[in-house]
Parts: C-alpha cells; sequence; structure tokens
C-alpha cells in the first residue's frame, strides 16, 4: 500500500481558525450537575459558564474533586447538565433528545486520562480507531483503511499500527491511538481531560506538541483539563480556575497566573515553587525543546 502523502494528511479538511468577534463555538451559560439524592445531594457543577471558540484552548485547572471532569463530560454531552443552557454552534443541545444529538457528538469528543481503560484490549488500535468512521456509515474497508492509516499518522505513530493491540503501545502512544480515534470522528471541540498526567514528562510534551498542531491545523477548539498548572498554561490561551464547582477566576494565562486575583488561584500557585526548582527548570527546558523541535 503506498505511502499516505504528509501534505495530504495535513489537510484533512477543518474548520477555519476563529476571528475575532466571531460567534463562540461552544458557550455555557449557568451549567448545573447535581449528583445524589435527597439530603446527600451534591451540586458537583454549580452555575458554571464559559465560551470556547473555534481554534481556542481554555484551560481548566482545580483541586481534585472541584469538578472538572464532570463539567467536562457535560460539555461533549456524556452527562446531562441537570440545569443550565448548552449552545454548540448557535444551537442550544444542553437538552437534545439522544436521536437530536447523534450529529452533534460526532463534533464534541473528549480525550480520557487513562488512555489504557478508553481503550478495548482485545481489538487493534486501527479497529478502534476505526470506530467512528463506521458509526458515521462508512461502509468501504479499503476507504477505512486508508483513513485509519492517515488518522494514526496524523496522531504521530506509524501508519502500518493498525494491526497492533493496546498492549504494545507505550503510555505515550496510546494517547496519540486515543487523540486518533477522537479525530476520526471530525471533532470540531475536544475536551482532554488530564490527558498527559500519566506520562513521563519528555512523553507529555510531545503529546502537548501534538495537540497544539491540531489547534492550528484543523482549528479545533480544545478545553484542556489538567492538575498540573505549568502543563495548562503551556497549552492554554486561556484558563478558568475551579473550587467546589464553580469558577472562582477566569483570564488570559499571563494574566491569571501572572497577577492572580483569587486567593484560591494564589494558593493553588503558591504550591508550585514547592516543587524543585532545578526539576522545573529541566521540565521547561524539555517542553521548549520539544516545541521548538
Ligand atoms: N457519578 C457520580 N456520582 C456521584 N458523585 C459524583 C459522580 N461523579 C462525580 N461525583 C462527585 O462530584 C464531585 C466532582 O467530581 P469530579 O470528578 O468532577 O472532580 P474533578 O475536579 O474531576 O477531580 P479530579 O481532579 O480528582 O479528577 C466530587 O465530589 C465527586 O465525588
Ligand atoms: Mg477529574
Amino acid at each position: 500500500m503506498p505511502r499516505v502523502d504528509a501534505r495530504r494528511v495535513a489537510a484533512v479538511p477543518g474548520p477555519r481558525a476563529a476571528r475575532p468577534g466571531d460567534a463562540p463555538l461552544l458557550e455555557a451559560v449557568g451549567l448545573r450537575r447535581e449528583f445524589g439524592r435527597g439530603a446527600g445531594r451534591v451540586a458537583a457543577v454549580d452555575g458554571v459558564s464559559l465560551t470556547v471558540h473555534a481554534g481556542e484552548a481554555l484551560g481548566i485547572v482545580g483541586e481534585s474533586g472541584s469538578g472538572k471532569t464532570t463539567l467536562g463530560r457535560m460539555l461533549v454531552r456524556l452527562l446531562d447538565p441537570t440545569a443550565g443552557r448548552l449552545r454548540y454552534g448557535g444551537t442550544e443541545i444542553g437538552s437534545l433528545s439522544e436521536k437530536a444529538l447523534r450529529p452533534v457528538r460526532r463534533e464534541l469528543q473528549m480525550v480520557f486520562q487513562d488512555p489504557v481503560a478508553s481503550l478495548n484490549p482485545r481489538r487493534s488500535v486501527g479497529e478502534s480507531v476505526a470506530d467512528p468512521l463506521r458509526a458515521a456509515g462508512e461502509t468501504d474497508e479499503s476507504r477505512i483503511r486508508d483513513r485509519v492509516r492517515e488518522l494514526l499518522e496524523r496522531a504521530g505513530l506509524e501508519a502500518d499500527r493498525y494491526e497492533r493491540y493496546p498492549h504494545e503501545f507505550s503510555g505515550g502512544q496510546r494517547q496519540r491511538v486515543g487523540i486518533a480515534r477522537a479525530l476520526a470522528a471530525g471533532p470540531r471541540l475536544i475536551v482532554c481531560d488530564d490527558p498527559v498526567s500519566a506520562l513521563d514528562v519528555t512523553t507529555q510534551a510531545q503529546v502537548l506538541g501534538l495537540l497544539a498542531e491540531l489547534r492550528r491545523e484543523l482549528g479545533i477548539g480544545l478545553v484542556f483539563i489538567a492538575h498540573d498548572l505549568a502543563v495548562v498554561r503551556q497549552v492554554s490561551d486561556r484558563v478558568a480556575v475551579m473550587r467546589r464547582g464553580r469558577i472562582v477566576e477566569e483570564g488570559l494565562v499571563d494574566e491569571v497566573y501572572g497577577a492572580p486575583r483569587h486567593p484560591y488561584t494564589r494558593q493553588l500557585l503558591a504550591a508550585v515553587p514547592a516543587l524543585d526548582p532545578a526539576q522545573a527548570a529541566r521540565r521547561r527546558a524539555t517542553r521548549k525543546e520539544l516545541a521548538a523541535a
């Protein structure tokens, strides 16, 4: 089979990048999600409003249990909001029926923290990546195969990995498979839920570089959830700080990191220098090198 032309792969059709004044791709207003019943009822997400534009990356940080994953899952409609509005491309999708949601589902994708758990160990990675293509109605086996090979290459894997099984891949490669699978659906927005926290620093930098490319080249909007404040800063244009289900502060990354207004943000940032400074410097240098490569 001939090798796929790299330029053709890079030109996978995608939406153009956002221009100032464009309507947001996704807009949440007062989004709320409760769990439990009666006295045990808690609001995991409590009145969150945010916007994401095409080609933009919104970072979400906050301590464990602050509601980041719950919010992320609602944004792609894997979870129903208890209240609030969710508009995608100008259409209210927060309360759409499963059937009406179908075309939207493809365009809103999620990449999970644990690439092992999100891939079926008994199926070749090529078959996993092909799922969204088949779900979209593609039945021509050779077209499916070609497209999967393109997607694997686009995610930085060798196209001939099609027949391999997840256990044959490293953590970083599995996360690339997860990204290829998300891309197969033709997304306009990807929610990444702590996608690199299980990876070593070098692999982290490579996967983050890939996400940045997808944003730039395909105009995909990203919601990037992470524990690591440095990672969020590197990836995001804006950042929202969550605490107990609410956004306590939101702004451009340089503003929020440079001059945090909310005491909780200051507290989060103050916890960072507790890391070994030499290690932090090495991490930065590695990321820079890889970003430049
Ligand atoms: N399916 C569920 N049923 C009941 N409670 C839930 C459910 N999912 C989440 N919660 C609760 O909602 C709150 C927010 O959880 P969530 O997983 O969104 O936090 P998070 O910010 O993603 O945390 P982490 O950083 O550890 O991933 C927690 O108190 C959690 O226990
Ligand atoms: Mg989470």
